[in-house]
């Protein structure tokens, strides 16, 4: 019999909060045209019923290992051996645990033991629950016997904590699953600044910004789940690293020109997240500066423009700029996009607080000839939706200027 294109998929859900965003990922596989089984520990149904899954996959849903009438149809060793790839979300520190230790204690256990095909974890807890030692070491043990994990990823948590612990968006473990071989972005390199600069004004003192580069690396992990090969030059962040990105360290706003200039030959896309000083200090002084003086004056000169200078460059990837604005912000960004002639810009309003640093954003994109307003919303999925815009305005996509 001739095997289907994509693999066949044992969804293991366990009982945490995050199973509803399951439901979602049975959505996503089966548009990706994969066929879908899930299997709920008893956790699991307390949360979303089996008949939710049941709906979404199409098929039956297990949850009981000594189930006499199921037992008679798909034994868990047929379940077992019919997955090509067995993937877990939410995996919960018990489920962690339980794995970890080899139990076979319900039906999912026993599948994860009895199954040769690959597994894959979303793990989802409350950020202390994570951090344990003992979940810590579960994750390592698991992970040393080759099972992969997808995330956690950091963020706010239902519990009201903000951390390490939250599931991974669906279309992350989707990702992690199937990889990128479909994705709008799949085969194109992708060049992503991220994050604020700090421009030394002597060894301890800088000039910085309020940047956190959330949402240069939001930008990082939705090309990375388009498909793309991304590398990401980046100042201090404040939230982790995407996994699966080549990250470049780069500090100060002439590390940031001379890295991009370096790493640009081959690439498609070229987006400058990154909030980068447009001044810095002349001559930093060699040693702290002392507080003997009743007042000082720092002289500052200008940096490189790294957009305006790969904007330039002939031949040159596909520009996309950001614009923070505390006024006109629609006026002021058009005229950056002609002034720098890049491709499309991201507006960002940035008056009493708003985007820098935090989690949610609204932007206003441009490009020659048309706009789209993407209201707040978390970055990750405003990422996706920009990445998304970006790769069919690439592909000339002309249904991308009309909405
Ligand atoms: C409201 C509620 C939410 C919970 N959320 C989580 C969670 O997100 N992650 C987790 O590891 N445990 C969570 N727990 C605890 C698990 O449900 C519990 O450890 C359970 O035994 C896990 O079952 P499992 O092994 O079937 O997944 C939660 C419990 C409650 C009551």
């Amino acid at each position: 019999m001739e095997r289907q294109a994509q693999p066949r998929v044992l969804l293991g859900v366990g009982g945490g909060i995050a199973a509803y965003k399951s439901c979602e990922l049975v959505r996503r596989l089966r548009d990706a045209g994969c066929e879908v089984r899930v299997v709920m520990t008893r956790g699991g149904a307390a949360f979303v019923t089996p008949l939710s899954f049941q709906a979404l996959s199409g098929q039956p849903v297990r949850v009981d290992l000594l189930d006499a009438e199921a037992e008679s149809g798909m034994d868990h060793i047929a379940l077992a051996r019919w997955a090509d790839r067995v993937v877990i979300a939410p995996a919960t520190a018990d489920l962690i645990a339980r794995l970890a230790a080899g139990l076979a204690d319900d039906l999912l256990t026993t599948l994860c033991l009895a199954t040769e095909a690959p597994i894959l974890l979303a793990p989802a807890m409350n950020r202390v629950m994570w951090e344990h030692p003992a979940t810590q070491a579960n994750h390592r043990l698991l992970e040393q016997r080759g099972v992969r994990m997808v995330g956690p990823e950091s963020g706010g948590q239902a519990c009201g904590e903000t951390g390490a612990g939250r599931m991974a968006e669906p279309r992350s473990i989707l990702h992690a699953l199937l990889g990128s071989a479909s994705g709008p972005l799949t085969g194109q390199r992708v060049l992503i600044t991220a994050g604020p600069t700090q421009e030394p004004i002597d060894p301890v003192r800088f000039i910085g910004n309020r940047s956190s580069g959330r949402m240069g690396v939001a930008l990082a992990a939705a090309a990375r789940d388009a498909g793309a090969e991304v590398r990401l030059v980046h100042g201090p962040l404040g939230v982790p690293l995407p996994a699966g990105v080549q990250a470049v360290a780069a500090d100060t706003a002439e590390a940031m020109h001379a890295a991009v200039l370096e790493h640009l030959e081959g690439v498609d896309l070229f987006i400058g997240a990154a909030a980068v000083a447009d001044y810095r200090p002349r001559a930093p002084a060699d040693q702290k500066l002392k507080k003997d003086a009743p007042g000082m004056t720092v002289e500052l000169v200008r940096t490189p423009d790294i957009l305006a200078d790969v904007a330039a460059r002939r031949p040159r990837p596909f520009v996309v700029g950001f614009a923070a604005e505390t006024t006109r912000l629609r006026e002021n960004a058009r005229a950056k996009m002609e002034r720098k002639g890049v491709d499309m810009i991201a507006a960002n309003d940035v008056s009493a607080g708003r985007a820098i640093g935090r989690q949610e954003n609204s932007l206003v994109v441009l490009w020659p000839g048309g706009e789209r307003l993407f209201p707040e919303q978390p970055k990750g999925d405003l990422a996706h939706a920009l990445i998304a815009l970006i790769a069919a305005r690439m592909a000339g996509d002309a249904e991308a200027d009309t909405n």
